[in-house]
């Protein structure tokens, strides 16, 4: 079976299995089963946090049929080398074993709770049992406490749920360095047993983020519990989190960074003033130097193929590999060899011979200026240099922007490119240059360059219509100052929630930083 047949029979199983026990019982156990779209979007933000390396090991502490098992294998595919899931429940157990089983997942009958690992893992990906401290058992709930207190150092109430104890004995199952991903009831962030919790992620891990869902939006419609995400590091305690929350993980309604001395652990979280405290409005501009690609003065002269080039032998020393224009470039992500000649689009090359006297350039490439004299240099552009075959210099940039589109009204009427390739553009695309700080990031962390370039394919469709120009027939034209205007909180909100850098608002000056970790800060306009 496939991956998607194996979801759908899941889902099925799911049903039969939820319907044939009664609503006691799933209580007594917290059986109420992640809905598949939650589950991917929680594993989908979880992309981000994760290093790009394959060799995944996963742990689902409290698997049932395995939605999460499913949306990691969905989003992360072969990067996963195993999941391990766990499961106490005997029918839930029989029924993902059977269902995994031509997958790379371990299912064991066990409680996770009594349970010692045996190898840690990379990523702990759960929706704990949300069994109220009612329905554990006075010995049990003595057992737990005590687990709680030799693993974490940590005193955890007496009223706390079963999914407290949970998640705070999940540390022992990870790397260093892993990471935790758990979808639980909100309530432990204002009640005064979450204080374990709370206590738990400012200092026993590295706090991320946490998303609150909106109070009305019921996930769990069985449960009847209002829900948040957390994801947190086993490593040492940052400085501050992301706050975020609405109805979309991908889209929140707001989002905050606080810092971990401010939210205490005796408070509730987030504090009230903090979550009336938005992050400031960002834009493309603040992230990216915006510059039109050349105006050649005559692209059918200044722009050669490689068999041209070979033909004539032209010098390498005047040539640089130069993109199509948009409509020849069938790729939106221009691959590379090892000389950063572009891959996977037709090759061409910008005659460059900016600055040099005529006469000592090779005959070739003399002779082949000659040929351009009567015509080419007469062209209005070329005839108001200096020398009419001199070119605007830009250097290679990692995104561009093809200038004008159509869109579908939904998505981004313009393409974003993402260019590893040596090549510039012509005038047919923006180049986007990343300013000083983002800079430095892409550079020491160039995986993330696939992040940003897909950050930037998310603009939506109607940020495009308020700052550019939309002519007849929905074309829509964007220049540069009016592409710089584009909203980009999400960018921003996505590096406030990678780990090592933040982007923070600098209180006396109101300007953008961004403050790497053990390093000074950068000013993001720079
Ligand atoms: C909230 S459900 C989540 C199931 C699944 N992870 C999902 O997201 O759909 C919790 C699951 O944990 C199981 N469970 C309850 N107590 C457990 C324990 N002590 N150890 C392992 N699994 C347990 C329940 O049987 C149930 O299948």
């Amino acid at each position: 079976m496939t991956l998607t047949e194996t979801e759908e029979v899941r889902e099925r199983l799911q049903e039969e299995l939820d319907a044939s026990k009664n609503i006691d019982t799933r209580r007594l156990l917290g059986q109420f089963a992640t809905p598949p779209t939650l589950a991917n979007e929680i594993v989908e933000t979880t992309l981000p946090f994760l290093s790009p390396e394959s060799g995944l090991k996963i742990l689902e502490p409290s698997a049932g049929t395995g939605s999460f098992i499913s949306a990691c294998l969905q989003n992360f595919g072969e990067r996963v080398s195993s999941v391990t899931a766990l499961e106490f429940d005997r029918d839930f157990f029989k029924a993902g074993k059977r269902l995994w089983a031509s997958f790379p997942v371990e299912y064991r009958n066990v409680d996770f709770t009594t349970t010692e690992p045996d190898v840690l893992f990379d990523l702990v990906v759960a929706n704990p049992p949300y069994v109220r401290h009612h329905g554990l058992e006075t010995e049990r709930k003595r057992q737990l406490q005590q687990s709680v207190l030799s693993e974490t150092r940590i005193t955890i109430s007496g009223l706390a749920g079963l999914y407290c104890h949970f998640m705070l004995l999940s540390l022992k199952w990870m790397k260093p360095g892993a990471l935790g991903v758990w979808l639980i009831p909100a309530e432990w962030m204002s009640v005064n047993y979450g204080e374990a919790v709370r206590s738990f992620l400012s200092r026993n891990v590295r706090l991320l983020r946490i998303h609150r869902f909106d109070s009305h939006d019921v996930r769990f419609s069985d449960a009847l519990v209002s829900s948040c995400v957390v994801w947190f590091r086993n490593d040492s305690p940052g400085e501050s989190a992301a706050f975020t929350h609405g109805m979309s993980l991908r889209r929140p309604d707001s989002s905050t960074i606080i810092s971990l001395s401010h939210l205490g652990i005796k408070n509730k979280w987030p504090p009230p003033e903090a979550s009336d405290r938005p992050l400031p409005k960002v834009r493309l501009k603040d992230f990216f130097t915006i510059r039109r690609g050349i105006a050649t003065g005559d692209n059918t002269f200044f722009v050669l193929s490689e068999s041209e080039v070979e033909a004539r032998q032209l010098a390498p020393e005047f040539l640089k590999p130069i993109l199509p224009s948009p409509r020849y470039l069938k790729t939106d992500h221009v691959l590379s060899d090892d000389q950063g000649l572009p891959l996977n689009t037709p090759r061409l090359f910008l005659l460059d011979c900016t600055g040099q006297k005529l006469e000592t350039l090779p005959s070739e490439v003399r002779d082949y200026l000659h040929e351009g004299e009567k015509t080419t240099a007469a062209k209005k552009l070329c005839a108001a240099r200096k020398n009419w075959f001199d070119q605007e210099q830009r250097l290679p940039a990692p995104f561009l922007c093809s200038y004008m589109g159509r869109g579908n009204g939904v998505d981004a009427p313009v393409r974003f490119i993402l260019n590893e390739s040596k090549a510039i553009a012509t005038n047919s695309f923006l180049m986007l240059y990343p300013k000083a700080s983002l800079r430095v990031l892409l550079q020491t962390h160039p995986e993330n360059l696939s992040h940003v370039w897909n950050l930037l394919r998310e603009i939506p469709a109607e940020e495009f219509r308020r700052t550019g120009r939309c002519y007849g027939g929905g074309l829509q034209k964007m220049e540069p100052r009016e592409l710089g205007e584009l909203d980009c909180s999400h960018l921003l909100e996505w590096l406030n929630h990678t780990t090592d850098f933040r982007y923070a608002e600098e209180a006396a000056t109101g300007q953008l930083l961004l403050v790497m970790e053990n390093t000074e800060t950068i000013s993001a306009s720079s």
